[in-house]
């Protein structure tokens, strides 16, 4: 879908490549850009960068909350009228732990965050969306949604289960014959400060303008998976056809992706976040 004249709704668009996302809807013409996002620093620093691109609103949300998910939609369409495009950015990664060493507030908070807040949001839209037959729900995932990653098991859980409900629901819609659209993304690493101290041996780390501007292009294009790299479409044909074993040598040991999480420390500025209800 073009993003010219539209209403464009982006969590998580306070930071990273979700604010970038922003201000290039603005920069194509969107009628307005509303960011919901749990940060206020980051809320009140986007809206000055942004706001000489164009309208743009801002809304303090914790996606994980239903409710609060449920009363800000609402709220955003009786200021703006209809969402045209939803773009799910919001996010979180808590640790390089291995599982063993993980807590259950990590687990509830990426669980809660990255996999089951997507539907929350994608309810509320979609309701609204499949009743008048047009709109666009992009969901960014991860690459570590397709291919098992030591020391983010629960980040890469949440992703995997992203991937599945939005890929589901793009199924769901086809079969609808409905107009409405899903564009699922899954990047490599991004270099937004997210995954400060990742390395990667073979695959560089992507640039946060150069993915955003990739986003955006295949939402214009109603791609339905956008795996960046592309190369990373193969993941699963690989691990279909190889062995086990030969798949971890290949992508463990060649291109080295088993140990990227061994140096992170993530974003040492973040803004520390209250633990959830
Ligand atoms: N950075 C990477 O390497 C990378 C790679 C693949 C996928 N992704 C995914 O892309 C998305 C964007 O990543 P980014 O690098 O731009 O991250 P980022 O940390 O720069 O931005 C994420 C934003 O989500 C907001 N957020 C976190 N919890 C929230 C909540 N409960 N409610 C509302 N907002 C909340 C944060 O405040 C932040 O502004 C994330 O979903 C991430 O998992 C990132």
């Amino acid at each position: 879908m073009k993003l010219k004249d539209k209403n464009i709704l982006i969590t998580g668009g306070a930071s990273g490549i979700g604010k970038i996302m922003a201000r290039i809807a603005l920069q194509k013409g969107a009628n307005c850009v509303a960011i919901w996002d749990i940060s206020e620093k980051n809320i009140a620093d986007t809206l000055t960068e942004h706001q000489s691109y164009g309208k743009i609103k801002a809304y303090k949300v914790d996606v994980s909350s239903s409710q609060m998910v449920e009363d800000t939609y609402r709220q955003v369409v009786g200021e703006l009228g209809q969402v045209d495009i939803v773009i799910q950015c919001a996010g979180i990664v808590t640790s390089n732990n291995t599982f063993n060493n993980n807590t259950v507030d990590e687990i509830d908070r990426t669980m809660k965050i990255n996999a089951i807040a997507p539907m929350y949001v994608g309810l509320c839209a979609l309701k609204d969306m499949v009743a008048r037959d047009n709109g666009h729900l992009v969901t960014i995932t991860s690459a570590a949604g397709m291919l098992s990653m030591p020391k983010m098991s629960i980040y890469s859980a949440s992703k995997w289960c992203a991937i599945g409900w939005s890929d589901s629901v793009r199924l769901e819609l086809q079969r609808m014959k409905s107009h409405v659209r899903i564009t699922t993304v899954a990047p490599y690493f991004i270099n937004t400060g997210m995954f400060d101290g990742v390395r990667s041996k073979v695959f560089p780390i992507l640039d946060p303008e150069k993915t955003a501007a990739k986003i955006i292009k295949s939402i214009e294009r109603n791609k339905t998976f956008a795996g960046i790299p592309f190369s990373f479409h193969f993941i699963r044909l690989m691990e279909g056809i190889l062995p086990q074993a030969l798949f971890d040598w290949f992508y463990g040991d060649v291109f080295g992706i088993y140990n990227v999480m061994d140096g992170f420390t993530g974003r040492k500025s973040l803004t520390p976040q209250p633990p959830l209800p």
